[in-house]
């Protein structure tokens, strides 16, 4: 078994990030580095320039998001942590598997369409091929399982679908070149909304620094937030089925959920019948609780730049090693003479 996964370096980390899928990526750590199995996280630093970008923004965000992952709980002992641009193999192995891909695949990627918008002839190719270089991350290290949010699955469907072709074309059955990796969606808290709009994801690109708890947020900050997120009137149910059409109630039961490992019914079944009054206040503190320690460690971390890019050095070393074997294989299996 074999897990692989990759963040895009976008500026701060915040707890959509974290409850959606850092958490998830810690977890898969801890279980499965000590089973001897291998943890491949990276910093998909070249997905970044498929938007427009400033090119010292993503030097900073990248040494940022390898702070934001450390402090989070990824170790770099035991998982290998680095980004792609000092792993020439990823984008080696974009280009060679760009023959098998089809124009047809792409044009179905929901996160193209939504990208590009109406503005198809302006959007960049890197934008259109970025499925593929995706593929090309998780293939390369013949990744098992890729632990990713509920938006990425067509992505990794469209890398098994390339991986399927590719064995086809050119490979035999007894020996495939690529293994067809798994996605691993975490059931819940893969969706954490908006404090302003439980109609809207948390993302960091909301104008409104209220509608989202940066990982750089300090106890007060924290509080102030949950205190002021939009909600309604009503007392919180104590079923599951009373948040129909709560969508801001809902968002702020199943971030309590996830901080503190208990089901929505759990939550319910204590603070069914409360105001918001008392179910904010309690909120606050458990984000406090358990926020506190990574926010201490990640702002000191984010400051010692020669200890991230050695971090990011020692990865890159380690993941340009086991590159080696797919992309050699690749290369032959096309027909393209290696001596
Ligand atoms: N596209 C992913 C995202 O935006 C990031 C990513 C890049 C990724 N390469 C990957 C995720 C490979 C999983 C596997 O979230």
């Amino acid at each position: 078994m074999r897990i692989v996964s990759g963040i895009q370096p976008t500026g701060n980390l915040h707890l959509g990030n974290y409850l959606g899928a850092i958490r998830n990526w810690v977890r898969m750590q801890d279980e499965f580095t000590a089973q001897g199995h291998e943890c491949l996280y990276f910093l998909a630093d070249l997905h970044a320039i498929s938007m427009p970008h400033v090119p010292a923004d993503l030097a900073a965000n990248t040494r940022e998001m390898v702070a934001a992952l450390v402090a989070c709980g990824i170790d770099p002992e035991r998982s290998i942590l680095f980004n792609q641009a000092q792993v020439p193999a990823h984008a080696e192995l974009q280009w060679l598997l760009s023959g098998t891909a089809r124009m047809g695949w792409l044009n179905r990627m929901t996160q193209w369409k939504d990208k590009a918008g109406k503005n198809r002839e302006g959007a960049s190719i890197a934008l259109f091929t970025y499925p593929v270089l995706q593929a090309a991350d998780v293939l390369l290290y013949q990744a098992t399982h890729v632990p990713v949010g509920e938006d990425q699955k067509q992505h990794l469907e469209l890398a098994r679908d390339i991986a399927q072709k590719f064995n086809n074309d050119f490979a035999s059955d007894a020996e495939p070149v690529f293994t067809l990796p798994e996605p691993i969606i975490p059931p819940e808290a893969a969706r954490i909304m908006s404090l302003r709009d439980g109609a809207a994801k948390m993302s960091k690109s909301d104008p409104s620094d209220m509608s989202r708890i940066d990982l750089t947020d300090g106890a007060n900050t924290i509080m102030t937030k949950i205190k002021k997120a939009k909600t309604d009137p009503e007392p919180l149910p104590s079923e599951k089925a009373g948040l129909t059409g709560r969508p801001e109630a809902a968002n702020l039961v199943s971030i309590y959920g996830a901080m503190a490992g208990m089901s929505v019914d759990a939550v319910l079944s204590e603070f069914g019948g409360k105001g918001f009054g008392t179910f904010k206040p309690a909120l606050g503190e458990l984000l406090i609780d358990r926020l506190a320690p990574i926010n201490t460690r990640f702002i000191e971390l984010r400051q010692d730049q020669a200890a991230l890019d050695a971090i990011l050095r020692k990865g890159a070393a380690m993941a340009r090693a086991l590159a080696i074997p797919t992309l050699e294989k690749t290369y032959r299996a096309l027909g393209l003479v290696r001596d």
